[in-house]
């Protein structure tokens, strides 16, 4: 049977119980582990992968901790996670027309488009019956993957890096500036000044607001994620010289900041995905008529803020979760030219999934984490995958 990396409720209970529930000292790799899975007979839309790469995100750190819900718990005490990969179609089934053995795809993690298009639910997270892609092998409906753009100058790891950040960041920039142009049009501003904290979707949401001709400003903690920004044309924030906005007098000197690098007028545009700490200071660097984004909530759930404030200053809040499925295939018509992720300088191996999970939730990577899952690779990604 292959193998898939699985969540289990127990497993939660146990590692909770060890630590006495103090998450400093929780360790995510004792909860993700190695499993046996069954994959179901291949129906007459669905295409068989070979999984060649993945990138570990962070609703697996959510689904370990159970710190949002208990997604594992809920799905019956056990998911098999797993929602960004890369793989190699081996099978298709007979009414499949877009895909053949041979032919290298991303996935997306639209688990359930809503009446719109967009997720009323995630695939391998909260989408009854889906099986995520953490493992050797997968069947997937066709609809679930979208053929990987291998000449779009990116190699194999920063494609696997983009499936999930890609379609969020894309849906998160098309809404912030939609907003914002509904308030001040083109003729008024050309150039918006475009904040995103430390992450790897508001690292691409930053990439798209420079390509568009925008100032793009990024607040990290980590130097490498900060140079490698720095080397688009996006200028680095040292959030650490600001304490991880710890006080209001942190977050004080970095409105002055902010104020400092835009000629007193402040971000137009924020994406905070982090909230918690960081939320007073998205706020507080925002202009008047600004548009503050988010879909993560990594640092907290639960935010306040003055209403009069926000009116007087006339500031949107808007809340996103992922793209459509059209959103997704147009996100990754922009891999290379203008997303060019941040990859960690480890390539884990399939055994070191787990320990890529635990370095996540230490925060002690210097870019997106990427686990190679197949040891031989086709021959159209050999060249890619060095
Ligand atoms: N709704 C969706 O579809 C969706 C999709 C993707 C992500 N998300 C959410 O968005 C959030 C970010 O995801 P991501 O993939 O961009 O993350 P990521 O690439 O894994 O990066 C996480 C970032 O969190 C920052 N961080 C960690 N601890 C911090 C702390 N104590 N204070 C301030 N910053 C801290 C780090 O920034 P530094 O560089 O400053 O260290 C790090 O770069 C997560 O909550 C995730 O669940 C939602």
């Amino acid at each position: 049977m292959p193998q898939s990396y699985a969540i289990t409720a127990e497993a939660i209970q146990a590692e909770r119980k060890r630590v006495n529930d103090d998450l400093d000292k929780f360790d995510a790799a004792n909860v993700i582990r190695l499993d046996e899975l069954e994959l179901r007979e291949l129906g007459p839309s669905d295409v068989r992968l070979r999984i060649l790469a993945v990138s570990v995100e962070h609703n697996i750190d959510h689904a370990v901790l159970a710190d949002t819900v208990n997604i594992a718990e809920l799905r019956g005490g056990k998911i098999y996670p797993g929602n960004s990969a890369v793989g190699e179609v081996t099978e298709v089934g007979d009414r499949v027309t877009r895909f053949q053995p041979g032919d290298v795809v991303v996935t997306h993690c639209n688990g359930e488009p809503d009446i719109y298009g967009y997720p009323a639910r995630i695939w391998a997270y909260d989408q009854p019956e889906s099986i995520g892609w953490y493992g050797r092998e997968a069947v997937v409906g066709d609809w679930q993957v979208i053929p990987a753009p291998l000449d779009c100058g990116l190699n194999l790891w920063e494609i696997a890096a983009l499936p999930l950040r890609a379609p969020t960041a894309y849906h998160l920039w098309r809404r912030a500036e939609g907003i914002m142009r509904l308030k001040v049009g083109r003729e008024r501003l050309a150039r918006l000044n475009v904040l995103g904290f430390g992450g790897g979707v508001s690292e691409l949401f930053l990439m798209l607001a420079r390509s568009e001709g925008h100032n793009a400003f990024f607040c990290s903690g980590s130097p490498a994620r900060r140079d490698h920004l720095a080397g688009l044309g996006i200028a680095p924030i040292d959030q650490k010289q600001f304490n991880r906005f710890a006080g209001p007098a942190d977050v004080k000197a970095f409105s002055k900041e902010v104020k400092k690098q835009s000629d007193g007028v402040g971000m137009h545009v924020v994406c905070d995905l982090l909230r918690g700490p960081v939320f007073p200071a998205s706020l507080a660097a925002l202009a008047r008529q600004g548009v503050n984004v988010s879909a993560g909530w990594q640092l907290g759930q639960k935010i306040s803020y003055d209403s009069a404030l926000l009116s007087v200053k006339q500031v949107t809040l808007d809340h996103t979760h992922y793209d459509t499925i059209d959103g997704c295939n147009a996100a990754t018509e922009l891999y290379g030219s203008v997303f060019k992720p941040t990859v960690h300088e480890e390539i884990y191996s399939f055994e070191e999934l787990p320990r890529a999970v635990r370095e996540m939730h230490h925060n002690t990577q210097t870019g997106i984490p990427i686990v190679r899952v197949a040891d031989d690779m086709p021959d159209s990604v050999k060249s890619l995958a060095q």
